[in-house]
């Protein structure tokens, strides 16, 4: 028990002086985490007596421990958990003994919730893997030690509870360690410890239980006071992720940002890795006052001896030890969305303070978490772990995840919902397309528009199948030609016979249909081109990555709108009428989504007048904007 502080400053100092050691607990449902958790904090005395009379009297009301203090309602603090029974989101606890402090995330083990895993193993640096001796190791307990030697994390607790459950049975606890011991293997932790253990009657919590005779390692808090885990982050490269350029006056100009690895002082070099350009450090400012030496973990402001280009989400590095600076790289990635990874797609990938549009150009192979094989694979489901290249809009400076967990891990953001789907961890930078130029040509885009007198278009036309898409599109681009316009047409049905025929209809080969197609029609309007593309193309985050390729004011979405019912009626291919029987798989507007333009420049209700009224309608709006010349 921690000696009571007389004096909160003499606490507070000797809190300071101690190291401080974050860990995260994992396991399934039910496995008992919560309950251990409260249980180092009940029994290392970090209670207050309005917890402790809160948590008996919500004991007797909620409890699955009858009599008892049910521990995990000291943990399972929202109402929704208590009622459900899970655990829903990272919790972050803090409680110190003696000789330590810790920082504990307790992190959800039902299935959809491995997100959570990650945002708390992201800075923990070992981990307790709970078991439940009774079920001995799962597949929950494999993709959970798996994910944390990804997420960089070195040592593992194995914590096999509720020993109480199988008579502290040295066999059962025997069976199960040599059962994680032959999976885990592979994954190089450093350290690796095992204990018997029942959370809920403090079984080799604290200390060391007579119920176990035959084990003879450490409690678990006797080892999470004395592990070594030595990041030794400040012996590492510096690093400085810029969080924001500081400028209260004209003749004040900071850097902000926290150090992710290594030390500075002032009149050391940098260089800022992405230009390349070196400075000196003149002073580190902080709230409380100047420092002369700045580690990993402290939140400073630099400023510098030169005027040298530095904004948000550049890195101020060690010269003589620089990341690597690319747009492509191969990577690690834990996928935490319900809608499946499409590569080709564009996400936001936040990395530190930068974030930019990237996409997975290449799924090299999934991993079977049970048996830790590659898989080949297309996309990641929801907890699926996978190794992919990534190619991004711009370069950004960063480290392997092994080196540095700060600048080398990213979140990957859904653009339209903004939420995170993907954790990613570098594994090192790729410079193939960093070797290739642009090539200045003499005649240009708008030489070649010139000479056909007009200006470059791409006519996105989007719809459901037999909406009137390719019918309309062929009437506009005849009327073109007539006119003496040059143009092509790029229509799903043909492109698909060449370019596109190794593509099927999956989200993820649509994905990579329209990513092609946008690259097509993006070379045709380079040659000055009119081009009408005649596309299904379901997906607005694909419609709008075509739109993002070309300049503004190129783009023209059509979106021929024609309720369902009515292309259903033409089946102008006979596919509905397949679909509805089952013979033909992801039809869209059946069972593969269609997701409906929300700012299409041209809206067509087909309904409303024949085909040749709407493309005239076309004709003349283009007209009218000036694409004709
Ligand atoms: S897209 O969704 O990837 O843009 P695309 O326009 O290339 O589709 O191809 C659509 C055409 O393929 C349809 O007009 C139809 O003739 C045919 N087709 C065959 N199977 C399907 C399907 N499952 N879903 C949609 N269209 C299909």
């Amino acid at each position: 028990m921690n000696a009571p502080a007389t004096n909160l400053k003499d606490y507070l100092a000797e809190q300071e002086k101690k190291s401080l050691l974050r860990f995260l607990t994992c396991g399934s449902v039910d496995d008992g985490k919560s309950t251990l958790i409260g249980r180092l904090l009940y029994d290392t005395k970090l209670l207050f007596e309005d917890q402790l009379s809160a948590l008996e009297k919500d004991s007797k009301k909620y409890g699955t421990t009858g009599e008892d203090i049910d521990f995990a309602l000291l943990v399972d603090g929202l109402e929704a958990e208590r009622e459900q029974g899970i655990t829903i989101d990272v919790a972050y606890r803090f409680f110190a003994t003696d000789k330590r402090k810790f920082i504990v995330a307790d992190t959800p083990g039902h299935e959809q919730y491995t997100r959570n895993m990650a945002t708390g193993a992201s800075n923990s640096e070992l981990a307790i893997i709970l078991i439940d001796a009774r079920k001995g190791v799962l597949t929950q307990t494999r993709r959970h030690a798996y994910i944390a030697s990804l997420l960089g994390i070195r040592h593992i607790v194995l914590a096999v509870n509720k020993i109480d459950l199988v008579d502290y049975s040295q066999s059962v606890f025997d069976s199960i360690v040599a059962d994680f011991n032959a999976f885990a293997a592979r994954l190089g932790f450093a350290s690796q410890v095992a204990i018997p253990m029942s959370a809920r009657f403090g079984v080799n919590v604290m200390t060391r239980s007579e119920q176990t005779p035959w084990y003879k390692g450490p409690s678990l808090l006797h080892h999470l006071e004395t592990v070594d885990v030595d990041t030794a982050l400040a012996g590492k490269p510096f690093r400085l992720p810029v969080q924001w350029v500081n400028r209260p006056n004209l003749d004040f100009r900071g850097f902000s940002g926290t150090v992710a690895g290594g030390s500075i002082r002032p009149g050391d070099r940098i260089a800022v890795a992405k230009s390349g350009r070196a400075s000196t450090v003149t002073r580190i400012v902080t709230m409380d006052g100047d420092l002369t030496e700045a580690v990993a973990g402290d939140a400073v402001t630099l400023t510098l001896a030169d005027e040298v280009d530095v904004s948000r989400g550049d890195v101020l590095v060690a010269p003589d030890a620089r990341p690597d600076v690319s747009d492509q790289f191969a990577a690690h990635l834990l996928w935490m969305a319900d809608e499946e990874l499409l590569p080709g797609r564009q996400y936001l990938l936040k990395m530190g303070a930068a974030t930019v549009p990237a996409s997975v150009s290449e799924l090299k192979h999934k991993v079977d978490v049970n048996t830790l094989e590659r898989l080949a694979g297309k996309t990641l489901a929801l907890n699926e772990v996978g190794y992919a290249n990534f190619s991004l809009s711009q370069p950004l400076a960063f480290d392997p995840y092994k080196d540095n967990r700060d600048t080398g891990g990213f979140i990957l953001i859904d653009r339209f919902s903004n939420a995170t789907v993907g954790a990613g961890m570098i594994d090192f930078g790729l410079r193939r397309a960093t070797n290739v130029h642009w090539q200045a040509l003499d005649i240009n885009k708008a030489a070649r528009a010139a000479m056909k007198g007009q200006k470059p278009a791409v006519l996105w036309f989007t719809g459901l199948s037999g909406s009137g898409k390719s019918t309309i599109a062929n009437l506009v681009e005849k009327s073109l030609a007539a006119e003496g316009k040059h143009t092509y047409l790029l229509d799903g049905d043909n492109v698909r016979h060449g370019l596109n025929k190794d593509l099927g209809f999956t989200d993820a080969d649509r994905v990579e249909n329209i990513r092609r197609v946008g690259e097509t029609a993006k070379l045709f309007a380079d040659a000055g081109l009119i081009v009408l593309v005649s596309f299904i193309s379901p997906f607005r985050s694909e419609r709008r990555m075509a739109r993002e390729l070309l300049q503004p004011g190129e783009f023209v979405e059509v979106f021929i709108d024609t309720p369902i019912e009515v292309c259903m009626q033409r089946d102008p291919k006979g596919l509905y009428e397949k679909a509805k029987a089952g013979t033909i798989k992801n039809f869209t507007g059946i069972d593969s989504p269609y997701e409906a333009p929300e700012h299409a420049e041209l809206l067509v209700k087909t309904v409303t007048a024949d085909a040749e009224t709407h493309a005239q309608a076309i004709v003349a709006w283009l007209r009218d904007k000036g694409y004709l010349g």
